[in-house]
C-alpha cells in the first residue's frame, strides 16, 4: 500500500510528477486559508503532509496524525509549523530555501521603485482621466540614487536586494543577527543597530524570517523613528510590523508610505483601512510568484516529502528536525 500524503491545496499536475506511482495523493480545496475542514478527516491515515505557509501545523493539528513522518512546506517560511511539536513526534520538516531568493528580490525592487515613484497612483490617476497637462509638481517622488536603503535582515534574500538596490545607486545600511563582511565589502553595506538604520534610511525594507523576535519589530516606536518622507517594504511576514501602528503612521504622516507583499491578517479583508491610503500599495504575497520559482519550490518540497516517507534525510531539511 503506497503511503497517503494530504496536499493541502492542488498544484498543477506537471510540478507533482516526482509523485507519481509513489504515494496516495489526497488534495484539499482551492482558495481556502489555513488547513483545509475537508482534509481533516483523512488526517488519521496520512503519512506525509505537502503544505501551503497558509496552513497551521501545530500540536493538536499532529495529535490527529499518528502516522505522519514529514511535513513538506512549499515555502522558505516556516512560522506556519510548530516546529518543536513535530521535533517531540520524531516528524521531519522540509522547506524550500533559496530557490525564491531572486524572484522575491526583484518584486522588493519593483515595490521599491513604485512606491518612490508613486506609480500606483500616478497610473490610476491617468487611467481615471486626471492627467490634464505635464506638470511641473504632479505625482513628484523620489530619487533612488543617493538614497539610502535600510535592509533588515541580511539572509539570501536582504543580500540579493542589496545587489539590486547597489546598481541603483543606493547606500545601504543593514542589521542582522550576523555580520556579512562579503556584502561589506562587495557593496559598501554598513551594520548599524536598527534605531541608526530606522532614522537613517530613505527606504527601510523588511527581510528577516517571523520569530518570536521580529514579531512586532516594526512597532510604534520604530515608525516615529523613521524619517517623514521614508518608505517601509515589507516581503517578509504581515506580522513583523503592527499594522494597527502602520495604520495610524499613514493616516498622521510619520512616514512617506509603505509597500507591503505581505500583510497582518494575509489576506487583508477588502474593506481593510490599509487600502484607503494612496501611498500605500498593497500585493497579495507574490514574492515568490513567477512560473519557474513556484514550480521548483513544488519540486523540491515534493524531494523533501518523499525523503522523509522513505526514512531518509530531507534534502532540504529545516535545521533541527532532519531526524
Ligand atoms: C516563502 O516561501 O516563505 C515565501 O513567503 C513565499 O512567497
Amino acid at each position: 500500500m503506497l503511503p497517503l500524503v494530504l496536499l493541502t491545496h492542488p498544484l498543477p499536475a506537471e510540478w507533482l510528477q516526482s509523485l507519481e506511482g509513489r504515494v496516495r495523493l489526497i488534495v484539499g480545496p482551492e482558495g481556502t486559508t489555513g488547513f483545509p475542514e475537508a482534509l481533516l478527516k483523512d488526517l488519521p491515515e496520512a503519512e506525509g503532509l505537502l503544505t501551503l505557509l497558509i496552513d497551521r501545523v501545530d500540536g493538536a493539528l499532529l495529535e490527529r496524525a499518528p502516522r505522519l513522518r514529514v511535513v513538506s512546506n512549499m515555502a522558505v517560511g516556516v512560522d506556519n509549523i510548530d516546529l518543536r511539536a513535530c521535533q517531540e513526534r520524531g516528524i521531519a520538516v522540509g522547506n524550500t530555501p533559496g530557490v525564491l531568493t531572486e524572484a522575491t528580490a526583484d518584486l522588493t525592487l519593483a515595490l521599491i521603485l513604485s512606491a518612490a515613484r508613486r506609480l500606483p497612483e500616478a497610473a490610476a490617476d491617468a487611467r481615471a482621466g486626471r492627467w490634464k497637462t505635464w506638470s511641473p509638481t504632479g505625482w513628484l517622488g523620489m530619487d533612488l540614487n543617493g538614497a539610502t536603503l535600510g535592509i533588515v535582515g541580511m539572509g539570501k534574500i536582504g543580500q540579493a536586494v542589496a545587489r539590486r538596490a547597489a546598481a541603483f545607486g543606493m547606500r545601504l545600511l543593514y542589521t542582522s543577527p550576523h555580520a556579512r563582511p562579503e556584502v561589506e565589502e562587495a557593496l559598501g553595506a554598513q551594520r548599524v543597530p536598527l534605531e541608526q538604520l530606522l532614522e537613517a534610511s530613505d527606504v527601510v525594507s523588511l527581510h528577516c524570517p517571523l520569530t518570536p523576535q521580529t514579531r512586532g519589530l516594526i512597532n510604534e516606536a520604530a515608525l516615529r523613528r523613521m524619517k517623514p518622507r521614508a518608505l517601509l517594504v515589507n516581503v517578509a511576514r504581515g506580522p513583523v510590523v503592527v499594522t494597527e501602528a502602520l495604520v495610524r503612521a499613514l493616516q498622521e504622516g510619520w512616514i512617506g508610505g509603505a509597500a507591503l507583499d505581505v500583510t497582518d491578517p494575509e489576506p487583508l479583508p477588502p474593506d481593510h483601512p490599509l487600502y484607503q491610503f494612496p501611498n500605500c500599495l498593497i500585493a497579495p504575497h507574490i514574492g515568490s510568484a513567477t512560473w519557474g520559482t513556484r514550480r521548483r519550490m513544488a519540486e523540491m518540497a515534493c524531494a523533501n516529502l518523499l525523503a522523509g516517507l522513505e526514512g531518509r534525510p530531507l534534502p532540504y531539511a529545516v535545521q533541527g528536525t532532519n531526524l
